[in-house]
C-alpha cells in the first residue's frame, strides 16, 4: 500500500462535490503562506490537482508549496514543458519516515486535449516513487488522477487580489478532512464573510 492510501479509512470514493471548504486570501503573499500552512499536511503519493480561474494563482501556490517543502531550484510555470520535478529537502524537525514528499512533480495540462497525454506524462510512476504531484488545470485531469485527490480551486474575488480557494476531497483524501480543517482554522473562510 502507498503511504499515501494508508490514510485510508476503507471509505468508498466520496463525492467530489460534497461539503466544499472554502477560505480567502487577498495577496499573492497570503496564497504563498497558505501553501505553507498546508505542506505539512502532504505525503508522499498524493495528488493536488489546482482548478479555477485563468491567472487567479495556481503557479504562485505552488512556488509556496515548494518553498515549504524545501524546494531550492526555482520553480517556473510549466505551461509549456508540462511538467517538472523538483527535489525536496526535509526540514530540521522532519522526521526520517519514508511517506515524506521525496520531490514535488509540477504540471500543468492546459494545453493537453487528450486524457491519454496525461497519462503518458507518467505522473503516476512518479507518484509510486515518493512524489506529491501538484498539477495545474486539474480538473482537467480528474478522469486520470482524481480517485484519490485534493481539490482546490482557486478562483478572483471582488478586488484585484481577492481569491477564494474551494477544497474538495475523493477517495482516502475524504480521511483527512479533519487535518485539513485544522490547517486552514486560522484562514479567513468564506461562511464568516
Ligand atoms: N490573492 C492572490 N493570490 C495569488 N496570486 C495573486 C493574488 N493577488 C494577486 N495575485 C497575482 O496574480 C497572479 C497569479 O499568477 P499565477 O501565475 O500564479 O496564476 P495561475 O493561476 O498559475 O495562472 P495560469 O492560469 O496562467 O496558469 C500573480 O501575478 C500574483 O502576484
Ligand atoms: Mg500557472
Amino acid at each position: 500500500m502507498t503511504c499515501a492510501a494508508a490514510a485510508d479509512t476503507g471509505r468508498a470514493v466520496a463525492d467530489c462535490a460534497a461539503d466544499p471548504i472554502t477560505v480567502l486570501t487577498d495577496s499573492a503573499e497570503q496564497t504563498v503562506a497558505l501553501a505553507g500552512a498546508l505542506a505539512p499536511l502532504f505525503r508522499a503519493g498524493d495528488v493536488l490537482l489546482l482548478a479555477g480561474d485563468l491567472g487567479a494563482g495556481k503557479t504562485t501556490f505552488t512556488k509556496g508549496l515548494a518553498r515549504a517543502l524545501g524546494v531550492t531550484e526555482p520553480v517556473t510555470s510549466p505551461t509549456f514543458t508540462l511538467v517538472r520535478s523538483y527535489q525536496t529537502t526535509p526540514g530540521p524537525g522532519t522526521p526520517p519516515d519514508a511517506c515524506n514528499v521525496r520531490s514535488l512533480v509540477h504540471a500543468d495540462i492546459f494545453r493537453l486535449d487528450h486524457l491519454r497525454e496525461i497519462v503518458d506524462l507518467a505522473i503516476g510512476e512518479m507518484l509510486e516513487e515518493g512524489a506529491l504531484a501538484v498539477v495545474e488545470w486539474g480538473d482537467l485531469a480528474i478522469p486520470v488522477l482524481g480517485r484519490d485527490a485534493l481539490v482546490m480551486s482557486l478562483l478572483h474575488g471582488s478586488g484585484p487580489d481577492d481569491r477564494s480557494a474551494t477544497f474538495r476531497l475523493t477517495g482516502y483524501w475524504e480521511s483527512r478532512r479533519g487535518d485539513l480543517r485544522a490547517r486552514l482554522q486560522s484562514w479567513r473562510s468564506a461562511r464568516q464573510e
